[in-house]
């Protein structure tokens, strides 16, 4: 039979910070489930990812430590590699997007529509910092919104009121890079038509939902698209880091990133074969109909991945010979929170990946972000689940049961398989267990219901439990020791099958299983066989999985929110900005406490200008008396806002130490209230 040819990608993650739970529940954890699942079928199945490696996130990230967007992509494409590895991923190839072959592989593109006249040329008026010499890309701009007034707004939509606008009604802009107000002026894009292709997206999103099924959040999401109609999009950018527009005085543009990501899909394949001296071997992926192809990711990447790369990829097609294969499905996954809220790294909410595997095995949380994954709907993860998913299914159902067998193995049976005596009822179900569930799992995998299947897979587990347990061995070797044979010699077989079946989702555990048995892998076809026969000597038993005890989870639990590393220079701000804070000395002159509020105090403070009120939330810290004739420091020029109805006219400055205790900013009490701090 011919072995089923499969290409797999994961979106390509930005090479601008480490990745985090959420992502591997997004875009990796599923896929290489898929992958390991169908290796373990016999498919001739190829895994590509790779680090993304342009764009205004990577410059943003670059701009805000002051270092090169070299230094910072270096720096996260070998240290989310390392993650992924740690994680047992199991790409064939992890490349990234500043190869050159990358590059070249962009501009054919870009070059190919070119020539087919596809793309349009337009002129438009963009943000330009003249300190800065340079276009602002659209989060580099900041100003005040049109209308709703929020002083924050973007250039060209406001996260108040969620109006778009035009960056030209932008009220005040702000150039993020110099504080400058920026000038609008003129340059030009190349536009991709994305509105020519919209019927024949709609009928391959459509035909392919027919027969492929794809996910509900996936098609409804592109039928939104086409009902608001396909529009016009630049595909070039005004900016340094990124891939040359391949044309002659195109100087200072590059492709846009999401144009160029797309296609590193292609390219790291490309590398992959030719590092192993098969030029064109890509083509037999990318190129041949009788491959399938499948593009996991999460579902902000969704519009990239079902309209604008099957877009590019049908214009590749129409002017060239060699034609590329278009998605068969592209199974988006919803968002993973982390403890009720979603990720943050500045607030410390969340944990990086190579902190988490720091502590605890891969193959324990790839089983509890398997159960729990976002298919449907956001999910959540939980310390406390992920200490109950590894001690009371994976240590207490399927390591016990692993544990029992073994050990009952070699203190009755020599450590080796006894005989297959005559079958009970019981013994031929479960026989009959052992083939069904790997049919069922397998199919659960094929239609990217990784959860159920990772459910059915523990549930197998449990079924093995309660086999040993009501064939009661411990009793029948003393009343009959042939059917306490044919109960372990079951039991070598399930485990047989359990490895096999759990390995896609804990591949550590699941070779420890095989090494416990002392044989491979037979393949997923092979799962559900008698396949160890009476005197097979087994190997030395191994832990799988030890315990996590109440501590370390606490200890965890109470890391939250603690953000431990402040970079110092995050975010920047000019000396300019710096300046407009007017910093002063007072003395408080008079303090009492609030009614009905437990935090704040009512000062009455000497300064530059005279008295003013100030309320300050410090009265679990001080007392008022404490306060009395302290020289202090203020914001003074701090516009002024009501707290419990009482207005406060500036704002004290004061330490926060670990213990979340505030300390009041003293001065020396010779410095006369009212002096400027600089
Ligand atoms: O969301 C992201 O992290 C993007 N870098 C994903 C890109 S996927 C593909 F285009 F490469
Ligand atoms: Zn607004």
């Amino acid at each position: 039979m011919q072995r089923e040819k499969i290409l797999v990608t994961s979106a390509l993650p930005y090479a601008n910070g480490p990745i985090h739970l959420g992502h591997l529940s997004g875009a990796y954890l599923p896929a290489d489930i898929f992958v390991r699942y169908h290796r373990s079928k016999g498919s001739d199945i190829l895994y590509v990812c790779g680090s993304d490696e342009h764009g205004v996130p990577i410059t943003i990230s670059a701009d805000k430590e002051g270092v090169s967007p070299k230094e910072i992509i270096d720096r996260y494409h070998e240290a989310n590699k390392k993650a992924f590895e740690k994680f047992d991923m199991s790409f064939d190839v992890y490349s990234r997007t500043s190869r050159p072959i990358h590059h070249e592989t962009a501009q054919t593109f870009f070059k190919s529509y070119l020539e087919q006249k596809l793309l349009i040329e337009k002129k438009s008026f963009q943000f330009y910092d003249d300190k800065a010499q340079m276009f602002l890309p659209d989060r580099y701009v900041e100003g005040t919104c049109p209308k709703c007034g929020f002083e924050e707004a973007r250039s060209d939509e406001c996260e108040n009121c969620g109006s778009l606008y035009d960056p030209s009604e932008l009220i005040k802009p702000r150039s993020k890079i110099s504080g400058e107000e920026p000038l609008l002026k003129e340059t030009s894009h190349w536009y991709f038509p994305l509105g020519k292709f919209q019927d024949r997206l709609e009928k391959y999103v459509n035909e392919s939902n027919e027969k492929y099924k794809w996910k509900d959040n996936v098609i409804q999401y592109c039928r939104g698209w086409f009902r608001d109609g396909l529009k016009d999009r630049a595909v070039t950018r005004d900016l340094d880091w990124g891939v040359k527009v391949p044309i002659n005085g195109a100087d200072g543009k590059v492709l846009y990133v999401w144009f160029e990501a797309v296609l590193g899909y292609i390219s790291a394949t490309k590398e992959f074969f030719k590092a192993k001296g098969n030029e064109d071997g890509w083509k037999d992926f990318w190129q041949d109909t009788s491959t399938r192809y499948i593009a996991f990711i999460g579902k902000d990447n969704t519009v990239f991945h079902t309209i604008i790369f099957p877009a590019m990829l049908m214009a590749w097609n129409d002017g060239n010979k060699e034609k590329y294969l278009l998605p068969e499905n592209v199974p988006a996954n919803e968002f993973l929170n982390f403890e009720g809220k979603k990720f943050s790294k500045s607030r410390g909410w969340g944990i990086d990946v190579s902190d988490f595997l720091e502590l605890f095995p891969a193959d324990s949380l790839r089983y509890t972000l398997a159960s729990n994954l976002p298919e449907n709907k956001d999910t959540d993860f939980h310390w406390k689940e992920f200490q109950a998913k590894n001690n009371s299914e994976l240590a207490d159902i399927l390591g016990n049961f692993v544990n029992r067998t073994f050990v009952f193995a070699r203190k009755h049976f020599g450590n080796k398989v006894p005989a297959l005596g005559e079958l009970q009822k019981i013994d031929s179900e479960m026989i009959d267990m052992i083939k069904e569930y790997p049919v069922k799992i397998g199919s659960l995998i094929e239609n990217y219901k990784i959860k159920d299947a990772v459910l059915e897979m523990m549930n197998l587990a449990r079924a093995a439990n309660k086999y040993f347990n009501d064939t009661e061995p411990w009793v029948t070797i003393k009343s009959n020791k042939d059917k306490c044979g044919t109960t372990i010699n079951v039991c070598v077989q399930i485990i047989s099958t359990l490895a096999e079946v759990f390995g896609p989702v804990i591949p550590d555990a699941s070779g420890k299983m095989f090494r416990m048995l002392n044989t491979n892998s037979a393949g997923w076809v092979n799962c559900g066989t008698i396949r160890l026969f009476e005197g097979h000597e087994l190997g030395t038993p191994e832990i799988l999985f030890s315990k996590v005890d109440d501590e370390i989870i606490s200890e965890q639990i109470n890391k939250l929110g603690v953000v431990e590393q402040v970079s110092y220079n995050e975010p920047m701000i000019s000396y300019e900005e710096f300046s407009k804070i007017d910093l002063r000395t007072a003395v408080v002159l008079e303090a009492e406490k609030i009614k009905k509020s437990k935090k704040l105090l009512k000062l009455k403070v000497k300064t530059a200008g005279g008295e003013r009120q100030i309320i300050a939330g410090i009265a679990e810290h001080y007392s008022p008396d404490e306060l009395l004739n302290k020289s202090i420091v203020i914001v003074a020029n701090l516009k002024p806002a009501k707290l419990m109805g009482l207005e406060s006219q500036g704002m004290i400055l004061a330490v926060e130490n670990k213990d979340g205790e505030l300390k009041i900013l003293q001065t020396d009490d010779k410095i006369v209230p009212g002096a400027k701090v600089r």
